[in-house]
């Protein structure tokens, strides 16, 4: 089998950390791979290892028959990535970042414009195309990232947790991108929480757990030596030791809720005290007529509170009519506020 990256007891350690613990990984060419694992686990450090952003504190890697060590220009040539935390530059625009990815890249300028096109329409970014990276939301920059990843036409993909906070529109249309490309001879490495997608594109897992490689292969042959029938989460939950994993009792939160269920129940209590006072009108106010808004003057009246006539309550902080006031003033606060 043609392997698109490999490596022999790859290890990571930050300190007296071991964040990466000697992994054997073996992605096929062609393959979807999800590389799974809780919070923690080691997924980030491992690709960040493997694309250059880190250096590994030792084992070896290759990738698509190219050692890093030797050549890691040849290897970035060939490989694109998304890392966990992106790395734009804040003050280009999203099309001039594109235009430096694919300079640095050396794209001809036909093909860079022709390739910055279809991928900011498939991303829904066209339109913002022309802001800067700094204004965009966290989704728009995961879309950006991708968009820069896939620009040189990469033969290997590196995904951190690509689908996070991105909407199901685009969701989709990546799927079905990064499907085609593997299709196409691509090779994509995959991280993502959300089991479903990695349940619906991948064709390979890997999983990690403290740093350690607990299971890898076809997806199919984790199926079948798990008992048939299990969902990825299943699978998932078991590989890491979780699938017994119980909630605390926590009462402190339980007595919180109830609580907050009873202070609920005596607030609704007090607006329907307060409204039986407003749906009282004062002596003063009429009624307009049906025909005339606002009266029979046809000018509008100006609103007032209604008085309270007991006493009590006029006092008490927990009267209605404080709480109709108090709403009063809210209303006064979302007026929009005056320029000067
Ligand atoms: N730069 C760093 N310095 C020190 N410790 C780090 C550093 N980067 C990661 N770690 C630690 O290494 C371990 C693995 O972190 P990593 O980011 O690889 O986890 P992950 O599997 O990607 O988790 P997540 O699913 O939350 O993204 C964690 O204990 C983390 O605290
Ligand atoms: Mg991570």
């Amino acid at each position: 089998m043609e392997l698109a990256l490999e490596t022999r007891a790859l290890r990571k350690t930050f300190g007296d950390l071991v964040a990466v613990d000697g992994i054997d990984l073996a992605v096929p060419r062609g393959s979807f791979y999800g590389f799974l694992g809780p919070n923690g686990a080691g997924k980030s450090t491992t690709i960040k290892c493997l694309t250059g952003l880190l250096e590994a504190t030792s084992g070896a890697t290759r990738i698509l028959d190219i050692d890093p060590a030797v050549d890691p220009i040849g290897v970035k040539q060939r490989v694109g990535v998304v890392p966990e935390d992106l790395a734009l530059f804040e003050r280009l625009t999203g099309a001039e970042t594109l235009s430096f990815v694919g300079r640095v890249h050396g794209l001809a300028p036909a093909a860079l414009r022709e390739r910055a096109r279809d991928l900011l329409e498939l991303m829904s970014l066209a339109q913002a195309a022309g802001d800067l990276v700094a204004d965009y939301s966290h989704g728009m920059r995961k879309k950006l990232a991708l968009a820069a990843a896939l620009l040189p036409a990469p033969r290997l993909l590196f995904l951190d947790e690509p689908f996070e906070g991105v909407d199901a529109v685009a969701s989709r249309q990546i799927k079905e991108l990064l499907s085609r490309f593997v299709q196409g001879g691509g090779t994509v490495f995959l991280t993502s929480h959300i089991l479903e997608i990695v349940e619906r594109l991948c064709d390979h897992l890997g999983v990690i757990h403290r740093g350690k490689l607990v299971a890898q292969g076809p997806m199919a042959d984790l199926r079948a030596g798990t008992g048939v029938g299990k969902t990825l989460e299943a699978i998932f939950l078991e590989l890491v030791g979780a699938e017994k994993a119980s909630l605390p009792a926590m009462e402190w939160l339980r007595s919180a809720a109830t609580s907050s269920s009873a202070s609920r129940a005596s607030r609704a209590s007090s607006r329907r005290r307060s409204s039986s006072c407003l749906s009282a009108p004062p002596p003063s106010f009429s009624a307009p007529s049906a025909s005339t808004p606002g009266g029979t003057s046809g000018r509008r009246e100006p609103r007032r509170a209604p008085s309270c006539s007991s006493p009590a309550s006029s006092s008490s902080s927990s009267s209605p009519c404080r709480s109709s006031s108090r709403s009063a003033a809210r209303r006064k606060d979302r007026r929009p506020a005056r320029r000067d």
